[in-house]
């Protein structure tokens, strides 16, 4: 076989490639004022729903029964590290909140009561990177952090 004779086509695949790269590079806007773009969010959703996925089997043992999550204590540490964001509600994100790139869900709402407990775990635990969720592992004992999921958690009941 003659190799040489394909050689003209990855040179143009690879033109083509360069060119393609210098465009979205050129064109991007670092503005966190846009939406996420429809490629960008799915792309991004799968990767954090197997990064939590497996942060959550890695990281959670056992999950305490919902009697040793204490809602009300939750609430208290609601207020001082998640409302800035996320509103004092939990439903209706702050104006920060939704200024941010990804926005600052509603934490009532099926995208976010979906996950379960142990992944509501690590999400609040480690933060997500790469967007304005901080972790809150350093400032938050293990505890509080459960009673925070118990708290997100209550949000999918009352109206
Ligand atoms: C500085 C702003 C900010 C603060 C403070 C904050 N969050 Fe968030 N949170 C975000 C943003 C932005 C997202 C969306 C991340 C994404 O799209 O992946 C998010 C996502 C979440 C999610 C859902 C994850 C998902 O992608 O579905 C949960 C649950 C959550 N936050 C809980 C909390 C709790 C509990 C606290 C307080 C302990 C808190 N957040 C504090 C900005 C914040």
């Amino acid at each position: 076989m003659n190799n040489g004779t394909h050689r003209p086509i990855y040179i143009a695949i690879a033109i083509v490639l360069v060119i393609f790269f210098i465009y979205k590079a050129w064109t991007f806007h670092l503005s966190a004022l846009d939406e996420p773009g429809r490629v960008t969010t799915f792309l991004a959703t799968v990767a954090k729903r197997f990064y939590i996925w497996r942060e959550a089997r890695r990281e959670v043992h056992s999950v305490p029964p919902a009697s040793a999550m204490d809602a009300s204590d939750g609430e208290m540490t609601y207020g001082m590290d998640c409302e800035t964001c996320h509103g004092k509600d939990g439903r209706t994100p702050t104006e920060i909140g939704r200024s941010l790139y990804p926005r600052s869900p509603s934490l009532a709402s099926e995208r976010v009561q979906r996950w379960s407990d142990a992944d509501l775990f690590v999400i609040i635990k480690y933060g997500i990177r790469h967007t304005g969720m901080p972790g809150f592992g350093r400032s938050e004992k293990d505890q509080q952090i459960w009673n925070l999921v118990r708290f997100v958690r209550g949000l999918r009941k009352t109206p």
